[in-house]
């Protein structure tokens, strides 16, 4: 299948690119931006995007592509970073501008863009002048020797380059994000008609792909999945229940005790369905509970929910009587970029996030035992893949829940009475957004239990009951988010419907920050 690599620079956009591309219906992949080119690389590759970056190309430690890429002879589309460092290295010069151009900037063609046939197909069926979306603080001044300005921003700003004799391009704004017009056409330009990609993915495509890799890796040993009620594991469920014998998928459903409300029941009679043979959930909610017992911090927290997940899978493993078993996990592509597992260039891990980093799973990975069947995947193509598996949509279309579960979204010490609590609290809140049919407009909603109290009055006394806050985020792929807008009208019915049916929560209150500067999940 033909794919395109992107080498990611650290750009806060590399991600969007990533989607951007699949969209298109190509294959793509993000790498390290200063990989050199190697035969796995290399094989069916048809073009090459340089993202953009938080460096300037001027800084000393620049990062730069690797010149093996730059030899390969094929396409290349440099974005914002990628355009000024080629600049720089072919003999042109950039500037640290006097106005940093961010936002929306109107873009023109000029009348040269037509001037080669390789030019004419980059621009072709794009209007004469659009609206892109601008973000840099170094601005192109001379385009370097072999590259002509074929387009150039209201500012007067080189913003679309061409090379004279090699099928490179450069672009000054960023086309991956959704506020650049013509952004998905400019790169289907590229993809398409400068690399002559052919659109072969799609989540069949996927999917019959993966099962055969599966298949001929596991063969007809036995397989053990832990099942954490969110999508993911639940996909993952059900892929291996579909491309393997179900005598051979092994599903553990571990009950810490910090899942949603009716969660429990749900994932069992989905995956029952789904013909699984050995589907088992263990009851942990007492170990969880009692192992978090006085603990405050997050990562501690973390840590130990994650620690105990591993001990009971290890136990499962022991008493299932099948220790040479392959491990599953629903490991997501967002999941490797985020803990930093060598995709790509963000490699600061922002929160342990237990799933990729399990001894027994690095133990199993050491083995070649374990099978990841989403980690090329991201959370809407986990979506289009559970659907494509007869998931149904209450359960495809289920937001996100983090492997630590409630557990993050207690402030402070966790307890049982806690738990029950922002359970309820939680399930009122997301039975409103369906209600409202807000639901599916919001990519992730959830609630907070804060550990204060604060003062109301209850009949005439004063109380002192739960702060409790609600979080609700628009995202593409949780990388990065914004509050959603809701009407005043729903968010004070909500906080109504909650502090009526939930009598220790006296004050809710909505969390309007976006990631960054902070993350989705409080913890
Ligand atoms: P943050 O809070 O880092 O979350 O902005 C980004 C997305 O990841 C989810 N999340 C997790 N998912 N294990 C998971 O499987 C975890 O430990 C974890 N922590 C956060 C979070 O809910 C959001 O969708």
């Amino acid at each position: 299948m033909d794919k395109i690599i992107i080498l990611d620079f650290g750009s806060q956009y590399t991600q969007l690119i990533g989607r951007r591309i699949r969209e298109i219906g190509v294959y793509s992949e993000i790498l390290p931006g200063e990989k050199a080119l190697d035969s796995a690389t290399v094989k069916d590759c048809v073009g090459f995007i340089l993202s953009g970056s938080p460096f300037s190309a001027m800084q000393e430690k620049a990062p730069a592509p690797h010149r093996s890429i730059l030899e390969a002879g094929l396409p290349i589309l440099a974005i914002c970073y990628g355009i000024q460092w080629l600049t720089l290295q072919s003999g042109g010069a950039i500037e640290r501008s006097k106005a940093h151009e961010y936002g929306p900037m109107t873009v023109s063609f000029l009348p040269i863009a037509r001037k080669r046939n390789l030019w004419s197909l980059f621009s072709e069926g794009l209007p004469e002048r659009f609206l892109s979306w601008m973000s840099h603080g170094d601005s192109i001044v001379h385009p370097g020797a072999g590259w002509e300005v074929i387009g150039i921003s209201e500012g007067g700003v080189p913003a679309i380059l061409a090379h004279e004799y090699k099928p490179w391009f450069g672009l000054q704004f960023h086309p991956e994000v959704s506020h650049c017009e013509h952004g998905t056409d400019i790169l289907s330009r590229f993809v398409l008609g400068v690399c002559g990609a052919r659109a072969a993915w799609s989540i069949e495509a996927y999917l019959d792909e993966e099962a055969e890799a599966v298949r001929s890796k596991v063969k007809s040993e036995p397989v053990l999945l832990l099942i954490s009620g969110g999508v993911d594991s639940t996909v993952t469920g059900a892929f291996l229940l579909r491309c393997l014998n179900p005598e051979q998928v092994y599903l553990l459903y571990i009950d810490t005790g910090l899942m949603r409300k009716a969660e429990n029941e749900e994932v069992m009679l989905n995956l029952s369905r789904l013909g699984a043979r050995h589907l088992e959930a263990v009851d942990a909610e007492s170990r969880f509970l009692e192992a978090l017992n006085g603990i405050a911090d997050p990562e501690q927290k973390r840590r130990i929910i994650g620690d105990m997940f591993i001990k009971v899978q290890e136990e499962a493993v022991q008493r299932l009587e099948i220790p040479n078993a392959f491990l599953a996990q629903g490991t997501l592509y967002t999941d490797l970029v985020e803990s930093g597992k060598g995709v790509g260039n963000k490699a600061q891990v922002i929160k342990s996030h237990h799933n990729v980093r399990s001894p027994l799973i690095e133990k199993k990975r050491a083995e070649g035992r374990v099978i990841e069947p989403l980690d090329r995947l991201y959370k809407d193509e986990v979506r289009s893949l559970g659907r494509a598996l007869g998931l149904p949509e209450e359960i495809v279309g289920r937001h996100p829940f983090p492997g630590p579960g409630l557990g993050v979204r207690i402030l402070g010490e966790v307890t049982k009475e806690k738990c029950e609590i922002l359970r309820e609290a939680d399930s009122i809140y997301i039975e409103e957004l369906r209600r409202r049919g807000l639901y599916d407009r919001i990519w992730q909603a959830f609630c907070v239990l804060l550990p204060l109290h604060s003062v109301g009055v209850m009949g005439d006394e004063r109380a002192y009951r739960y702060v409790l806050a609600l979080r609700a985020v628009k995202s593409e792929d949780g990388m990065t988010a914004q509050p959603f807008a809701f009407e005043m009208k729903d968010l004070f019915e909500i906080s109504a419907c909650i502090t009526n049916r939930v009598p220790q929560i006296g004050r809710v209150v909505y969390d309007v920050s976006s990631k960054p500067p902070a993350t989705i999940e409080w913890e």
